[in-house]
Formats: C-alpha cells, sequence, structure tokens
C-alpha cells in the first residue's frame, strides 16, 4: 500500500507522510503502479473534492482503498466534507477526519487501520 496526497499549503503532506508508508503527491504518481492506494486529501472552498484530486479518482478510484482527509473545524457543516464526498460519489471508505497536520492519535487510529486491513487481507 502507498499513500498518495493532495496538499496544498502542506498539512496533508506531513500526515501522509507520518504513516510509515511510502508517500507520493498526486502530481507525481506513477501510473504504471499496482499497489493499493490510501487517498490523503483535504477539502477546499465550502467542502468541495479539489480538482486534483476528482481528476485522479475519476481514473483510480478503484485502486483506492481508504481516504483521510485534512480539514478545518471552522468550517462548520464544512469540516471535512470532501471526504464525505469521495464515499458518497466513489464508495471509499472515509478513515478519518482531522485538523491540519493530524494529531498523534488521529496518525496512529490511520496507521492501525492499515495494520487491521492488512491483517484481514492475509486473512481472506
Ligand atoms: C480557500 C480555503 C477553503 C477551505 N475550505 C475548507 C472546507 O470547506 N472545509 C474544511 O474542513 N476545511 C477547509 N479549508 C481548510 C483546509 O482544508 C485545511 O487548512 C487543510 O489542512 C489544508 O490542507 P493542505 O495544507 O494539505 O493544503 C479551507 C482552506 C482554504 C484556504
Amino acid at each position: 500500500m502507498i499513500v498518495i496526497y493532495d496538499s496544498l499549503t502542506g498539512q496533508t503532506k506531513r500526515f501522509a507522510q507520518s504513516l510509515g508508508l511510502e508517500a507520493i503527491s498526486i502530481s507525481e504518481f506513477n501510473f504504471n503502479r499496482d499497489d493499493e492506494i490510501l487517498l490523503a486529501t483535504r477539502s477546499h472552498g465550502f467542502g468541495k473534492i479539489p480538482d486534483t484530486t476528482l481528476n485522479f479518482l475519476k481514473v483510480w478510484h478503484k485502486k483506492v482503498v481508504g481516504v483521510v482527509v485534512s480539514g478545518n473545524r471552522n468550517w462548520g457543516a464544512n469540516y471535512g466534507a470532501a471526504g464525505d464526498k469521495i464515499q458518497e460519489q466513489f464508495k471509499i471508505p472515509l478513515i478519518i477526519k482531522f485538523e491540519g497536520p493530524g494529531f498523534l492519535e488521529d496518525r496512529q487510529y490511520v496507521i492501525n487501520w492499515i495494520n487491521k486491513y492488512k491483517e484481514d487481507k492475509l486473512n481472506d
């Protein structure tokens, strides 16, 4: 599994790089790779999915096993709303919404999710 991140100001990138997996910018993704993808993205402009993420998902959504989304609670009902929209539109599980670069417990939660996903796959 690899992490693909879409980050404008670096918060999502920091989170993506803390998960113990190879982390690659969405703009540098090598489309020949066969790995499963954990997508790390952000909310923009009233809970929108960033265009870069949307364009990526239109092509690669089948490889994406989960999504984590950075946001800011100041946006109220739109907090991390890109994650809800991705889950609804592409049927990709939303693992977590986190603020800025995330807290340690947010990162640990996602690391546990990754480990459980891998374990479940081995036991299939
Ligand atoms: C123009 C603008 C719009 C934003 N809209 C939202 C939003 O609708 N919901 C939300 O939760 N956060 C919103 N944010 C906050 C960002 O998602 C948050 O700062 C995030 O950590 C940025 O990630 P990045 O540093 O990886 O680009 C917005 C930020 C900006 C600058």
